[in-house]
């Protein structure tokens, strides 16, 4: 009967003893750690960033510490004033900016860098977490060449830029792709180049070319290169060459001489041609053939008609009408009027008075 109570007591003290166990890791860090740790590399930057550690139950603000260590040595050093010239051991934000001014060169381009960080609330600290290691040079995401100037000329294009960041010459180097197309062209690649500048070459004149830059990051004594990212496309025109141009005004030039020379010579040839009718028509006085007037005046009857219409009675419009329009019919109202007379016999004592 006493083995089994024993056994029972033996089997609670390893569970205690396992519960006993527990408690230290969570105890030794009262804080959660920071998450999500990104390095930010672009060109010359050099940056740590995180997520912010949230607590419900207090309002004093959490602060960070980021700590850097080369791979050659075991020692985690802090980054503050004296070593980086950046101060990142008691930050309230969520980013550690190695390089935040111009002066600042950041860690050693070509070195192994380790970076951690861990949140701290008074005395109360989290756990540190680790960022991968990284080598600026093999790591950096390398921006476009700045500063991009075209000029355009006879037939091509002179392209010159600056480098995406400085590079010491004995350590790393660029070489330059420029891709470049004529407006719904093929593209074309040059050859990749050192210089910060490069003429494309046999473009055509007069057209609309359009080009990317390129830069590619070569380490000098390492087989590393980083790819660089493309400018953002830039379009310009070609001028037309010196030769072309003069050929162009000469063409110009003849072309508005012959059609001067055939417009004189059209000018010419009709004046000659009715020499007589010219003179006439310069020295008659300016009239209208009767023939002319006699038909123009025809059509406009129904007009006159219209307008007397309403007027008055239909007879006296006829009258009116054939007596102002024709002057033969007018005669004829004369050679009448003068036979009326004749006849009249009130006029008749006049007649034949004498
Ligand atoms: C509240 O804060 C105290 C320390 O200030 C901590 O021990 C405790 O775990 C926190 N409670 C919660 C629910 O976060
Ligand atoms: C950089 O250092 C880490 C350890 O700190 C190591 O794992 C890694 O291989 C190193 N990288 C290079 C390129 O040496
Ligand atoms: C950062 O905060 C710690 C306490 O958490 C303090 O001892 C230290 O002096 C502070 N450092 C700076 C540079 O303010
Ligand atoms: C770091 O600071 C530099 C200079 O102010 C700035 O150009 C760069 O954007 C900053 N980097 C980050 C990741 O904020
Ligand atoms: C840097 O590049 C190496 C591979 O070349 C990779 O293992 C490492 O995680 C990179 N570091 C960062 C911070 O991205
Ligand atoms: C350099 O690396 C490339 C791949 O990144 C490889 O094809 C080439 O053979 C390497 N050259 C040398 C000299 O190691
Ligand atoms: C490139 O284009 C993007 C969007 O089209 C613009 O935001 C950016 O400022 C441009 N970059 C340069 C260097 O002009």
């Amino acid at each position: 009967m006493r083995p089994l109570p024993l056994l029972l007591l033996l089997l609670l003290l390893l569970f205690s003893g396992c519960d006993a166990a527990a408690p230290p890791a969570d105890t030794l860090f009262q804080l959660p750690a920071p998450r999500n740790l990104k390095v930010h590399l672009y060109n010359a930057q050099q940056a740590l960033s995180w997520e912010p550690v949230s607590l419900h139950n207090d309002t004093r603000p959490v602060v960070y510490q980021v700590q850097y260590k080369y791979s050659t040595s075991s020692t985690w050093y802090d980054v503050n004033k004296k070593d980086s010239r950046v101060d990142c051991t008691n930050l309230t934000g969520t980013e550690c900016n190695f390089t935040a001014n111009s002066l600042l060169e950041g860690f050693p381009r070509h070195f192994n860098i380790s970076l951690r960080v861990r949140a701290k609330l008074g005395d109360l600290v989290s756990a540190w977490v680790k960022a991968p290691w990284f080598e600026h040079y093999r790591n950096a995401t390398i921006g476009p060449p700045e500063d991009i100037w075209v000029t355009p000329e006879e037939g091509s294009l002179i392209i010159r830029f600056s480098s995406p960041f400085d590079v010491p010459a004995s350590v790393a180097f660029f070489l330059y792709y420029v891709y470049y197309w004529e407006k719904a062209g093929i593209k074309q690649v040059t050859r990749p180049f050192r210089s910060n500048f490069i003429t494309l070459n046999d473009l055509k004149p007069l057209r609309v070319y359009c080009f990317q830059v390129k830069a590619e990051l070569f380490l000098a004594k390492e087989n590393i290169s980083r790819p660089g990212h493309l400018s953002n496309i830039s379009c310009s025109e070609t001028t037309v060459d010196a030769s072309t141009k003069l050929q162009q005004v000469i063409l110009i030039s003849m072309g508005t001489f012959l059609l001067l020379s055939v417009v004189v010579g059209a000018c010419l040839f009709l004046v000659l041609k009715y020499r007589g009718l010219v003179k006439y028509w310069f020295h008659s006085p300016p009239s209208i053939p009767s023939q002319i007037e006699e038909y123009l005046k025809d059509p406009a009857q129904p007009i006159l008609d219209a307008l007397d219409k309403d007027s008055s009675p239909k007879d006296d419009a006829w009258d009116s009408v054939s007596v102002v329009s024709f002057p033969e019919n007018k005669q004829e109202d004369i050679r009448q009027s003068t036979l009326n007379q004749s006849t009249d016999p009130s006029h008749q004592p006049v007649e034949g008075g004498p």
